[in-house]
């Protein structure tokens, strides 16, 4: 399973691509919004730090006010000729996911976003979208279960084939990567914070680690004598 950093701060995307070695990033209105920087500015600068990784992918999101299909068209191909590694977010509406299958058919690779069932999934591999991305955790917040929905999509798009990616989307804990896991999707998205605390585990850092350090301690761990 390939791991995406959802973000769109430079320093964090920098340090994630130099240690944990990412596959990709994905951002959208708020993360960039977040970053403090103009649109336009933030986009280029995540291009240019991840330009020379081959297949990396940096999903961008066309303006939300947008419902039109023609007005998405319009800003993904732009947006699309800034950088080679841009994939472009589309919101699972119909006018969005019309203008998925137009862009896919002439070579714009787009990420249906904002999914929050099965059947919108289904839209998104039938007309050949790059990604797909079902969201997890405002469904778990609205206290609706979330396993069983992407065991569906994962069930539903190897049953027919379809090529489309799934990017489990919208993670708050290290459990949600593991089910995303269990049930066979390609990829994960998920923020620093959440990647930076499933490298470790309480008994990891509280107890094993100091544990061997009391031993070691009383070991003659000198190499001089022996
Ligand atoms: C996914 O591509 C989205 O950017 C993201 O996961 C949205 O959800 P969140 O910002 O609430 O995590």
């Amino acid at each position: 399973m390939k791991y995406f950093l959802d973000s769109a701060i430079t320093d964090e995307i920098k340090y994630a691509l130099e240690n944990w070695g990412i596959d990709g990033v994905t951002t959208n209105p708020r993360h960039i919004q977040s970053s403090g920087k103009p649109f336009y500015t933030v986009i280029k600068e995540i291009a240019n730090l991840t330009k020379d990784i081959p297949g990396f992918t940096v999903s961008v999101e066309v303006n939300p006010h947008f419902r039109k299909s023609d007005e998405m068209i319009e800003m993904a191909k732009k947006l699309a000729a800034l950088s080679p590694n841009f994939v472009i977010k589309i919101p699972c509406i119909e006018q969005g996911v019309s203008a998925a299958y137009k862009l896919e058919k002439i070579g714009i690779r787009t990420n249906v976003t904002l999914v929050f069932s099965a059947a919108q999934a289904i839209m998104a591999g039938r007309i050949g979208a790059r990604f797909v991305s079902p969201f997890v955790a405002w469904k778990e917040e609205a206290g609706e279960d979330t396993r069983l929905y992407i065991d569906d999509i994962a069930t539903i798009y190897r049953n027919y084939n379809y090529k489309t990616e799934i990017i489990v989307a919208a993670l708050r804990n290290c459990k949600q990567i593991v089910d995303a896991a269990r049930s066979g999707a390609h990829i994960v998205t998920a923020g620093f914070a959440i990647y930076q605390a499933s490298f470790e585990h309480p008994f990891t850092v509280g107890k094993g680690i100091p544990m061997f350090e009391e031993f070691w301690d009383k070991t003659d761990t000198s190499q001089e004598k022996h």
